[in-house]
């Protein structure tokens, strides 16, 4: 993956490979021996929908082609090892369940996965993993789900487990939400699973029904910028759960099971806190109505017309959600000031990363006009790359 630029990167698979040989490279010089394959998955942007998977609404994420490569053996015992911050290996006899002395930080990720598959009913023994990753950590570009999804291939190939794609996204979703602790959707999950190259996936989150959209750029002359603003970016403080308590308080009070079935336009009329769970209600409506009008634009083979959308979906989440930050406004507004055709935040929020539609020959511009208004503002300088549609989750040797 090119470090900062507008270069063309290389072919996925042709980086996905050079992370598989690192993460081969670590288990050799680890366990002293040759790993019996190795598995990469990538990490993502959402283009589009955003707090709307966990209201059984509509996403339509693309993977980035940055990669978690895991090299794996079946073994005695469970080792784990990452490259990660310099290198460190975890042991354990046995995993025990999400309640028991569980395997902390990174290491959850991978030990939740296999908790979570023989939740499923896929018992897996254990294995030796090394990790290598280069998806960018705490910019909201879904690098846990990364870890997760390609332990979860690796493991299920390895102990003769065929698992659907669909099935095996909320199997990641459950190691998340039960054995890491953390109350996210399955958008993170699906994305890295289920998304293929040069397309953007639009899928249900109710079913998980889903089609793949080509996203096809160079054509009309586009780019999309992703620009981590490097804030911190965390769920740990709450506010994620508190705006899924919202929503699921406001479909309560609807008389609905999510708020995928509210109708257009519903309001409370007894809604608390100067109308909060309105606000978050009508973030989550109009976003799905969002979604649904950029496939139409999409499908009609026209990239350009979705700016709009995209900005209108990050005022809505700056507004009606409350999910944004300082930086990301600072960046959205730079990036659109600069000429973009559209910026959003993109994820979760409370930090992270955003995204913006720009005219290829503009994204210089728009590049140092969001790098100066970080610095005038006095905001950590944010990392601007180009993105392109990756592959999903696959075995690579
Ligand atoms: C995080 C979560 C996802 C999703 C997004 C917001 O990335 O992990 O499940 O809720 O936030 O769209």
């Amino acid at each position: 993956m090119p470090a900062a630029s507008h270069a063309a990167a290389e072919p996925a698979d042709a980086h996905a490979a050079e992370l598989a040989e690192a993460a081969a490279e670590s288990f050799r010089s680890v366990f002293g021996a040759e790993p019996e394959g190795v598995w990469a998955a990538p990490g993502r942007v959402n283009l589009i929908g955003e707090h709307t998977d966990y209201n059984d609404g509509f996403v339509m994420p693309f993977a980035l082609p940055f990669y978690a490569a895991a090299a794996v053996s079946k073994a005695e015992a469970w080792e784990f090892h990452s490259t990660y911050g310099g290198g460190s290996t975890v042991r354990s006899e046995h995993l025990d369940g999400p309640s028991g002395g569980r395997v902390d930080g990174w290491a959850a990720y991978l030990a939740g996965v296999a908790w979570a598959l023989g939740e499923s009913g896929y018992p897996v023994g254990p294995v030796r993993i090394a990790l290598h990753s280069d998806v960018p950590h705490g910019a909201g570009l879904s690098s846990s789900a990364a870890l997760e999804c390609a332990a979860l291939i690796a493991l299920a190939d390895l102990y003769g487990h065929r698992i659907d794609r669909a099935e095996a996204a909320r199997i990641a979703q459950l190691a998340e939400n039960e054995y890491v602790g953390a109350p996210t959707g399955v958008l993170d999950q699906s994305a890295s699973l289920l998304c293929t190259e040069g397309n953007v996936m639009f899928m249900d989150c109710r079913d998980l029904s889903r089609r793949q959209v080509p996203f096809d750029l160079e054509p009309e002359g586009l780019a999309v910028l992703v620009i981590d603003t490097r804030a911190p970016h965390r769920h740990a403080d709450g506010e994620y759960g508190a705006r899924r308590a919202d929503c699921e308080e406001a479909a309560r009070r609807l008389g609905v099971g999510s708020l995928r079935d509210a109708p257009p336009g519903a309001v409370l009329a007894d809604a608390p806190d100067g109308d909060r769970l309105n606000r978050r209600m009508r973030h989550v409506l109009t976003e799905n109505e969002r979604v649904l009008a950029t496939v139409r634009i999409l499908e009609g083979g026209t990239v350009a017309g979705i700016g709009e959308l995209l900005t209108a979906s990050h005022a809505s989440l700056r507004d009606d959600y409350e999910v944004s930050s300082v930086e990301l406004d600072a960046a959205v507004d730079a990036a659109l000031g600069a000429g973009a055709l559209g910026a959003r935040m993109t994820g979760g929020g409370f930090g992270g990363s955003a995204i913006a539609l720009v005219e290829a020959a503009a994204a210089p511009k728009v590049e140092a006009a969001v790098l100066e208004a970080a610095a005038a503002a006095g905001l950590p300088t944010p990392r601007v790359f180009t993105a392109r549609a990756a592959a999903g989750a696959h075995r690579v040797r």
